[in-house]
């Protein structure tokens, strides 16, 4: 199959690691506006490079393609390949507004083919003997915990010391901060055990962990609460520290 990458960031080196585990996979195209991006990956992979994603769905004939851009681009991309029916990988979250959300949606329903996101935690092994166990009852109560850093080799706050900027997760109109960053994996999560939530409180604070010392408008530190249509409640606690912190997801 031949496959295609739009965006050749941080995420899209753990893409390649299991794709290079399996047979009859080619990939055959890589687009990055950071043209010096699209070409590392070129070069350990033989794919073509490009730095217009349109251009490259134009001339290449793909058999799926992994979108990993940021947020606020998903839905242009996405929508794009499924409208041309292209087996879609689409990297988390869904997206960062409703609008664009209900436009992937839709263009996934009318397009026939498969449009997966990037929640990989619902597809675990152990939620099926989770399931087993449950035996067909409502989980009354979940509870998440997702303390740690975010993509490390995204380097997200920036090169300490030398003026260098963070990337596009600094902006939280942007990324939607860890809320949507780390946080809606384990909603995703949660909801895939447990069905659809009713209600929703969320409550947020900020400059305590990764952001001690720093002024920002993101938040390190999220607690949602969630209660489930069978009944049941939910808790996901997000904490943003720093690497080298100890972890829990
Ligand atoms: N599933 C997971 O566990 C997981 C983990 C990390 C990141 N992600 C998601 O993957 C996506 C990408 O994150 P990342 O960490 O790789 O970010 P990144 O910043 O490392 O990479 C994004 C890339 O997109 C490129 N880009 C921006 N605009 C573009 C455009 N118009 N056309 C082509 N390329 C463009 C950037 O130049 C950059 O190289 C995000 O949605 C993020 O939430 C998912």
């Amino acid at each position: 199959m031949r496959i295609g990458f739009v965006g050749a960031g941080a995420v899209v080196e753990h893409h390649l690691a299991v794709l290079a585990g399996q047979s009859g996979v080619e990939i055959a195209a890589v687009c990055d506006v950071d043209e010096a991006r699209a070409q590392a990956v070129a070069v350990r992979t033989g794919a073509r490079p490009y730095a217009d994603w349109a251009e490259m769905l134009d001339r290449e004939h793909l058999g799926a393609l992994f979108v990993c851009v940021p947020p606020t681009l998903h839905a242009p991309v996405a929508v794009a390949a499924l409208e041309r029916g292209l087996p879609t990988y689409l990297e988390k979250p869904l997206a960062r507004i409703l609008a664009d959300g209900e436009a992937i949606a839709a263009a996934w329903r009318a397009s026939g083919t498969v449009c997966a996101v990037g929640y990989q935690w619902r597809s675990l092994d152990v939620l099926d003997e989770l399931r087993a166990a449950l035996d067909g009852a409502v989980p009354g109560m979940l509870i998440s915990r997702s303390m740690g850093p975010t993509e490390g080799a995204r380097r997200d706050l920036g090169h300490a010391g030398d003026g260098q900027p963070g990337s596009w997760f600094t902006d939280p109109r942007t990324s939607g901060g860890i809320l949507f960053e780390l946080g809606s994996h384990d909603v995703d999560l949660q909801l895939a055990l447990a069905g659809p939530a009713t209600s929703v409180q969320a409550a947020a604070g900020s400059g305590l962990l990764a952001l001690a010392g720093r002024s920002s408008d993101l938040d390190d530190a999220v607690a949602i609460l969630m209660r489930f249509a069978g009944g049941g409640i939910g808790a996901v606690h997000i904490a943003w520290s720093d690497a080298g912190r100890p972890q829990a997801y």
